[in-house]
């Protein structure tokens, strides 16, 4: 996690850089830090502990102005060292060279050792002060020949195991800025006259539209005038300027608090947006899963969902559908369990990561693990994705983005609704691909998916309703997610939003275990919250039901119109959508969960958009 940015202009950086900083706060905000070349060439530096508002403040209050045309910038997730403003970057050495970096130095440890022995000081207990020494060193090997620092950042990389996207400036080259990239995120935002980086694109939208995205091993030399780009084996190359669909307005609040809130009256427009050129009006087109999805599709026997967190839960959704609806076995894992337990590959397996961020580490790393394994023949990898030039992109045999836009709240909502209508759309297309789906059949569920922008509408209207059951949680320190087939996995998510924003513990059950344990818990402290449809397992879910009220339980209980279940006692019951089908009930059915865990995390008070010790894009194990 963490984000950079950096630039070299004519006019002053330095607003330009604490924008940036802004709008990548969603990925670390531990703590944040800037460093710029004066107008002397000399390297000043401002960090601060917290929020990028508060490095906002020391920039305004210090007592020489700071300014100047050439800078690095970063917002902290801590992962070596704790939220400390001396383990805040960037890390400068000798006041001569400066960095800033995302990732890990696996190898620091060494690497510390070795300088020390050269009699470089630390004053941090980050990984990343290594790279300033290494690259320092370089230098003074390097004395004042031609792109001298290019040379050393490049010498200095064949140190680092790990991962890293780097900025680096140094004072003697004071018209240079050093971009790195391997493992970590990063562009190169390209202006006229000036030149920037970033970790992600929309830190950049006020400056520009145009990027060019570093690809893996990518060392870039950048002035105000030039750009050259070096591959990992130190060849210049040519990297194509890509034009960004993103306006700067897209990554703004509007009329909303948070970013969450934004997000979650934004689902609407999200599914419509990610239903554009992939249906007709009764089909679903194969290929918006890439040229060559249709061939790859006939030959698979199953498919394997890899993901994190609330991506995994949208892979568990898929499972139900997928063995229900076109009977084809399905296992999803999370990726960070996949990646080191040596799993059995089956030939014939379609290899699915989820990711809103496309930068998941543990993603990222499950997939290159079963792409480099000889353990089986035809695995075909696709990616459903929300952010373009990803790594995850890059990797993948099939790209499928979500287009949601941008997602700033780190509690994911509108990627969550958008991944599930991209499997609804995958388990489609396979099972048309494979005759396991009638036309008929394929139609009903193109159907549904037109219709899904108007059910989250009026899920969305329960708003109200939910703002007064959020206050059954004000004092409560634990709540139960309750569901049954698809709703379990969406009980699992809102369990989930629950816990990470609000700060309540919760857990979600698949109903029917309940008397397998969890009913030990019940009592009126545990909010119980379940989720009931009127589908094929109502009745089974009505006597779980009983099984908590009897047990003097408080419940929130969700349900459609169908469903016939009345509020009495301390059970209340909102009616959150018309009737549903199997495909658009578990999507309409997360909506006021979301809503709940929103305005819940409202009356205790926390940091909605930014909740604690969590960042937007986990890029590190
Ligand atoms: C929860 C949440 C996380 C992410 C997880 C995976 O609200 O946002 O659990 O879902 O870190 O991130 P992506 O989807 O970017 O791979």
């Amino acid at each position: 996690m963490c984000g950079i940015v950096g630039g070299v202009a004519e006019r002053n950086i330095v607003p330009i850089l604490l924008e940036g900083l802004k709008r990548l706060e969603y990925r670390g905000y531990d703590s944040s830090g800037m460093a710029v070349l004066d107008g002397q060439q000399q390297i000043r530096r401002v960090r601060a502990l917290g929020k990028i508002k508060n490095l906002s403040q020391k920039i305004q209050e210090s007592t020489e102005e700071f300014a100047g045309n050439l800078g690095i910038a970063h917002t902290r997730w801590a992962t070596h060292g704790i939220p400390a403003e001396n383990n805040a970057h960037p890390h400068i050495c000798n006041n001569r060279v400066a960095v800033v970096h995302n990732g890990i130095i696996e190898n620091y440890q060494e690497l510390k050792a070795q300088q020390l022995d050269k009699g470089y000081r630390f004053t941090s207990q980050t990984d990343t002060e290594v790279v300033a020494h290494q690259i320092h060193y370089e230098l003074t090997l390097l004395g004042e020949s031609e792109d001298a620092l290019l040379k050393a950042v490049q010498n200095a990389l064949r140190h680092f195991k790990g991962a890293y996207a780097l900025g680096v400036v140094a004072v003697n080259d004071p018209h240079t800025l050093i971009a790195a990239r391997k493992g970590s995120p990063l562009v190169i935002g390209i202006g006229i006259g000036e030149h920037f980086i970033a970790s992600d694109v929309s830190a950049l939208l006020p400056v520009t539209q145009n990027f060019i995205f570093m690809e893996e091993g990518d060392v870039a030399h950048i002035t105000r005038e030039t750009v050259r780009i070096f591959d990992a084996t130190g060849q210049i190359v040519e990297r194509a300027v890509k034009q960004s669909t993103l306006t700067a307005h897209a990554v703004e609040l509007g009329d909303h608090r948070h970013y969450m809130h934004k997000e979650i009256f934004e689902q609407p427009q999200a599914v419509i947006d990610t239903l554009e050129g992939r249906i007709t009006q009764e089909h679903v087109l194969v290929s918006a899963f890439g040229h060559q999805a249709e061939a790859l599709f006939a030959t698979i026997e199953r498919v394997q969902i890899i993901a994190c967190g609330t991506s995994y839960h949208s892979g568990l959704v898929a499972k139900y559908w997928f063995e229900d609806i076109i009977g084809l076995p399905c296992q999803v894992e999370v990726a960070s369990e996949y990646r080191y337990r040596n799993p059995a590959v089956l030939d014939n397996t379609l290899f699915v990561t989820i990711s809103q961020s496309g930068e998941t580490a543990d993603t990222l790393a499950a997939l290159q693990q079963v792409k480099n394994s000889k353990k089986a023949k035809n695995i075909p990898t696709l990616t459903i994705c929300n952010v373009p030039e990803s790594s995850l992109t890059r990797e993948s045999d099939l790209t499928f983005l979500t287009h949601a836009g941008p997602e700033i709240g780190v509690a994911s909502t509108k990627a969550f609704t958008t991944q599930l209508v991209a499997l609804a759309l995958l388990l489609t297309a396979i099972g048309k691909t494979q005759k396991h789906l009638s036309s008929k059949r394929e139609t009903i569920i193109v159907r549904g998916l037109q219709k899904l922008p108007g059910l989250l509408r009026n899920a969305l209207q329960h708003e109200d309703k939910i703002i007064e059951l959020a206050q059954l949680f004000a004092d409560k320190n634990s709540a139960l997610f309750l569901g049954r087939g698809t709703m379990y996995p969406i009980a699992m998510e809102g369990a989930l939003k629950l816990k990470e924003i609000s700060y309540i513990h919760a857990e979600a059950y698949p109903a029917g275990e309940l008397k397998h344990g969890p009913l030990a818990l019940i009592d009126d402290q545990i909010p119980v919250v379940m989720i009931a449809p009127n589908d094929d397992l109502l009745e089974k879910l009505k006597s779980n039901l009983q099984e908590v009220k009897a047990r003097g339980g408080q419940m929130i209980v969700f349900e459609d119109e169908l469903s016939n279940i009345e509020s009495e006692g301390s059970m209340q019951v909102v009616k959150a959508t018309t009737n549903v089908g199997r495909i658009t009930a578990p999507i309409t059915f997360n909506i006021p969960l979301q809503l709940l865990s929103y305005h819940v995390a409202l009356i205790k008070g926390t940091d909605v958009d930014q909740p604690r010790n969590l960042a937007k894009s986990v890029t590190v194990e």
